[in-house]
């Protein structure tokens, strides 16, 4: 098995050097926050191995919220690991998923790297990158392992409707096929939530962290939920194979965080909503680029038109070098370089602002 590096990653802006960064529009999460800012106190925390399965308090706060219990959830090091030890529990080298694309690089190359027989659901820009059920039953066969959505979606901040997802389980259920949620971006719906998906199916797994919505990537915690306890202990093999559990400290923070979680995502939605409404009048007015509009998350992905003769290559260049502005080039996502991801909750408004005129002189030079 071999793991080839996904250019999401090679090429995050951690791995170029902030300090080449004057706007950073990659990131898909609000701001970082600091320990001081969280101030949690961890003097007293024994530095010892913890609950295979996870922080008990923390999964049992998770799973409130589904209306489940701790048992139905186990942590991990952020959604990306989470998604892999799902697949890792479930997949084996000829079996055939289905996956959404663009979509989070994890969720593709997983499966690819198991040797599954991947089927690609192309969302497409004409359709409003919209999930449709009808195109997910015509992939479906009675042989499918695990069908792959995320909701709401990066890139495109589009975020499907409880219809969309009750029909997809229901859809999956008349197969035994599993269907995975990566909601990872759920906290972050303009609307209200979408429920988790662990409530629509026992075949139903929703994976997602505390890194977008919380500002805490760095502490590296995400979670997989499933009412399947069979699935659970599955799981739990594959993350004693990885670290045995998870860092004891990473866990303590990541309790505090959620249990403050009142507090923090109204605060997180007025900022995301302030910076979403910039981004909107910046498309409206710039004619060189069109979009579907996203329904949540924070990030969406524009294109640049056809016919607005742009050589891309140049426009990122620019960008980066003349500009130091950064997005998410269409690559990152198996699409053309002329979309492209913008993360507008990251960036304060004066970087955002900044950031668009950027992108809108790069268009033109
Ligand atoms: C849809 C989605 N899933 C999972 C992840 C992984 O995030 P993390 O491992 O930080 O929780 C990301 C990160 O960008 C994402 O966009």
């Amino acid at each position: 098995m071999k793991f080839p590096r996904m250019s999401i990653e090679a090429e995050a802006p951690e791995q170029l050097g902030y300090e080449r960064i004057r706007s950073n529009l990659t990131e898909s999460s609000v701001r970082d926050r600091s320990l001081r800012e969280l101030a949690v106190d961890l003097s007293d925390l024994p530095l010892a191995y913890t609950d295979h399965m996870g922080h008990p308090g923390l999964r049992e706060l998770v799973a409130t919220e589904a209306g489940a219990t701790a048992a139905d959830v186990m942590l991990a090091a952020g959604a990306s690991s989470a998604l892999f030890m799902t697949a890792m529990a479930l997949l084996e080298p000829g079996d055939h998923v289905i996956v959404a694309r663009p979509n989070y690089a994890t969720n593709i190359e997983t499966p690819r790297i198991l040797r599954c027989r991947v089927d690609l659901l192309d969302l497409e820009f004409e359709r409003g990158f919209a999930l449709d059920p009808g195109r997910v039953r015509a992939l479906l066969r009675p042989d499918t392992k695990l069908v792959s959505v995320t909701a709401p979606h990066n890139p495109t901040g589009v975020a499907p409707t409880l219809e969309c997802l009750r029909e997809l389980a229901d859809i999956t259920a008349t197969t035994g096929a599993r269907l995975l949620v990566d909601e990872t971006y759920r906290d972050l719906c303009f609307a209200e939530p979408l429920p988790m998906a662990a409530t629509l199916g026992e075949h139903v797994i929703g994976v997602s962290s505390m890194s977008k919505a919380y500002g805490i990537p760095g502490i590296r915690l995400g979670w997989v939920m499933a009412r399947d306890p069979a699935l659970m202990n599955q799981l739990l093999c594959v993350k004693e194979q990885i670290g045995i559990c998870g860092s004891v400290i990473d866990e303590a923070i990541g309790y505090h965080a959620y249990a403050a979680r009142a507090q923090w995502l109204p605060e997180n939605r007025r900022h995301l909503q302030a910076q979403f409404e910039r981004v909107r009048r910046w498309v409206q007015e710039e004619p060189l680029l069109e979009w579907v509009e996203p329904g949540g998350g924070c990030v969406c992905f524009p294109r640049i038109r056809a016919d607005a003769g742009i050589d891309t290559a140049r426009f990122y260049r620019c960008l980066n070098e003349e500009h130091g502005t950064y997005v998410g080039p269409g690559h990152w996502f198996e699409q053309p370089d002329r979309y492209f991801r913008i993360g507008y909750g990251w960036p304060t408004a004066d970087e955002l602002e900044l950031g668009l005129a950027a992108i809108s002189q790069a268009l033109r030079a």
